[in-house]
């Protein structure tokens, strides 16, 4: 490979992100990936996605954590190495690490470099005691970790913020098979999960009135025209969210207000007035539904804790 014009997107080389854009628009029903979304000003955009009124995802799992964390800290036991995935910021994961019982070790999981260097030192200056491992990988694919200098008694992987939604079912029971690897004999798996509720609850999340989930996915054009010289006019996409009960899942869409054609790099694509581009599902699901996908996967259910409303479950599952 030429390192000289392989530049590094956020943990894709740009070869990549131009192959799996076509690739994605040349299928159809038309899609493009949903990983893409966090460039520098996605994962801003993200983060005020998680401080709106109608998303509620991100309060209710920290209300979950706070009512709950002392609880969790005990099924865990003492002394764990704590493996962050996508833990991004650290903000659950502190409140978590501040409820355990001694954490030997910290393991965060990142791709992107910046992020995982600013939340370690956060991390180390916090919990002088604990083991920091940062692991700059993209999970989603095979890694290997570091082994710990300081003795833990289990291994329990921290997914936080329901991000195993974005995979259908699928992939998510294949993913959570390798997670069962990844804990290891007598580890665990703590995991945010989204769950089923009145769909209109899950469309206001998703259609924000202030327009930023919007503007998070018409970022993925943005992203396009920049990195791969195109020309999507933002102006002639609509976002569009919905719910599909039968699917369980938010289906988030870029729809076509009028016939138009898009040139990426030398490729052209006509698109038609109503046509859709997929950019995410978002999948809801049940507890039983859950922890039958994990079971399926090799995990045992241990527990699950819930706000009132039943909105967030965070699930603890262990490896037998
Ligand atoms: C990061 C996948 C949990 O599905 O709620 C939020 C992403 N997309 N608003 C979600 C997202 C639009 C989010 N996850």
């Amino acid at each position: 490979m030429n390192e000289k014009n392989t530049s590094v997107v956020a943990g894709a080389t740009k070869e990549n992100f131009r192959d799996e854009v076509l690739d994605g628009l040349s299928k159809s029903p038309r899609q493009l990936p949903y990983k893409f979304f966090y460039d520098q000003r996605g994962a801003q955009l993200f983060q005020e996605i998680c401080d709106l009124p109608e998303y509620y995802i991100t309060r209710t799992e920290i209300e979950i954590l706070r009512l709950h964390g002392a609880d969790m800290a005990k099924a865990l036991g003492p002394q764990v190495e704590l493996i962050g995935l996508g833990t991004g910021a650290g903000t659950k994961t502190r409140i978590l690490l501040e409820e355990l019982h001694n954490p030997a070790v910290y393991v965060p999981i990142d791709i992107s470099k910046e992020q995982l260097e600013r939340s370690s030192a956060r991390f180390r200056e916090m919990f002088p005691t604990l083991q920091v491992l940062p692991v700059c990988v993209d999970y989603l694919e095979p890694f290997e970790l570091p082994l710990p200098r300081r003795l833990s008694s289990r291994s329990v992987i921290y997914f936080p913020g329901s991000t195993i939604g974005n995979f259908e079912p699928e992939i998510a029971s294949e993913f959570l098979a390798r997670l069962v690897d990844v804990a290891g004999d007598g580890g665990g798996l703590l995991i945010g999960v989204d769950l089923q509720k009145d769909r209109d609850v899950l469309e206001r999340a998703y259609n924000d009135a202030a327009g930023v989930t919007a503007q998070f996915n018409k970022n993925l054009l943005v992203r396009i025209n920049r990195e791969l010289e195109a020309d999507f006019d933002l102006n002639r996409w609509q976002h569009h969210a919905i719910y599909s009960p039968s699917e369980g899942r938010i289906e988030i869409y870029l729809i076509s207000d009028n016939e138009q054609t898009v040139h990426i790099g030398a490729r052209e694509f006509q698109f038609r007035a109503g046509e859709e581009i997929l950019t995410e599902y978002s999948y809801k699901h049940t507890i039983a539904g859950f922890i039958e996908l994990a079971r399926q996967a090799g995990f045992h259910f241990e527990q699950v804790w819930t706000d009132d409303a039943r909105w967030f479950g965070v699930f603890y599952f262990t490896v037998l």
